[in-house]
């Protein structure tokens, strides 16, 4: 669906992109993360043909954006980091503008913007002016608008910029609905975000491409061990001794005490090591209480590939971590459990 082929981008001196190359396949959501200035809007804007690429090209359903830049164009549908939306508009009149603007026929703009409202959940905005809506909602507008002709790829820079907790939600929710029919591409510098709602992601910093995988999939690069973090009715030292004492078992720390119980981070060396460690502990007669794996955040995993010391593999090892399935608590995520 998309082929991006070693493309750079040099402001002057400046290369702020370096030969990056991927490819998205069709249907699928791909994460673009990096931190601020790693050069995700960039490398967006050379792929919908907004810049000119110092070098490498863009394929679009094997369009080349070089040399077919207008049926390329057509191919795809773009949320900029600032979507141009006339605040003086009702959300219909800038839509209906829009659907012009993308030379769809006169007969068919009228069904095209109903459709883009409704799959944009815009239903109640459409006569409001655009100026008057919450963030949120404009954001949809600028969804909307990228969807309008139903491109088969939809490029969206950063679209839960600046929401609230509860637009954040919404908006993931509408991306993943759009993914299937559409190849989306999401950029973010939010951790958890790549991780809820995209099946591959990019990480770029400073212009190049670091990594490109399923979240799962980085985790285990990175670390193959699992943590389990264990809560037993039991002594410190003998839980422990029990534990270490396991051959799945790789290390073990002492957390803390908490009436009657202890709480210990166990390194295994494998997923199933949890169920011997279980039957340890139950077969010396203590109660467990808990006993979950502990994974890696991709806030640590962007640090570790992009070479910070604090959270190489194994020197963060038996460091506490939150669990990736609660948003990536390290990320600020205000998404809780979704
Ligand atoms: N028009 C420009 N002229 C000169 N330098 C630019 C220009 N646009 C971007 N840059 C520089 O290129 C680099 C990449 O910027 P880019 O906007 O692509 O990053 P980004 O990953 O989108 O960051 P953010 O998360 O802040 O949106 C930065 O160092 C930026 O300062
Ligand atoms: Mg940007």
């Amino acid at each position: 669906m998309l082929e991006v082929q070693n493309l750079s981008k040099s402001y002057g001196p400046k290369l702020a992109v370096n030969q990056i190359s991927f490819s998205a396949r069709k249907g699928e959501i791909l994460g673009f993360l990096g931190p601020n200035g790693a050069g995700k809007t960039t490398t967006m804007r050379m792929i919908t043909g907004y810049l000119p690429p110092s070098r490498g090209q863009v394929v679009v359903d094997g369009i080349s954006m070089h040399r077919a830049p207008i049926e390329a164009k057509r191919r795809i549908g773009y949320l900029p980091e600032l979507p141009p939306l006339y605040p003086e508009l009702s959300v219909r009149d800038y839509l209906m503008f829009v659907a012009r603007l993308k030379k769809i026929p006169g007969s068919q703009r009228k069904p095209a913007v109903d459709r883009a409202i409704e799959r944009a959940a815009l239903g109640e905005q459409r006569g409001r002016i655009i100026g008057r809506l919450s963030k949120g909602y404009r954001q949809r507008v600028g969804i909307a608008q990228a969807i309008l002709n139903e491109p088969p790829l939809l490029i969206l820079d950063e679209p839960t910029a600046g929401l609230d907790p509860r637009q954040i939600l919404e908006t993931r929710k509408l991306v993943r609905s759009l993914a299937g029919e559409h190849t989306i591409i999401l950029s973010t510098h939010i951790l958890a975000e790549a991780a809820t709602t995209c099946e591959r992601v990019i990480i770029i910093n400073q212009g190049q491409l670091v990594a490109v995988d399923t979240p799962e999939n980085l985790t285990h690069r990175i670390k193959p061990t699992e943590t389990v973090q264990v809560e037993v009715r039991a002594p410190a030292e003998a839980a422990a001794a029990a534990l270490r004492a396991l051959p799945e078992v790789a290390a073990v720390a002492v957390l803390g005490q908490h009436n009657e119980a202890t709480r210990l981070q166990v390194e295994a060396r494998s997923a199933a090591a949890r169920e011997a460690i279980a039957r340890a502990l139950v077969g010396a007669g203590w109660g467990v209480r808990e006993l979950r794996p502990l994974e890696l955040t991709l806030e640590e995993i962007f640090l570790s590939l992009t070479g910070s010391p604090a959270a190489a593999a194994g020197e963060s090892s038996l460091s506490a971590s939150a669990p990736a399935g609660e948003g990536g608590s390290a990320a600020k995520s205000n998404e809780g459990g979704a």
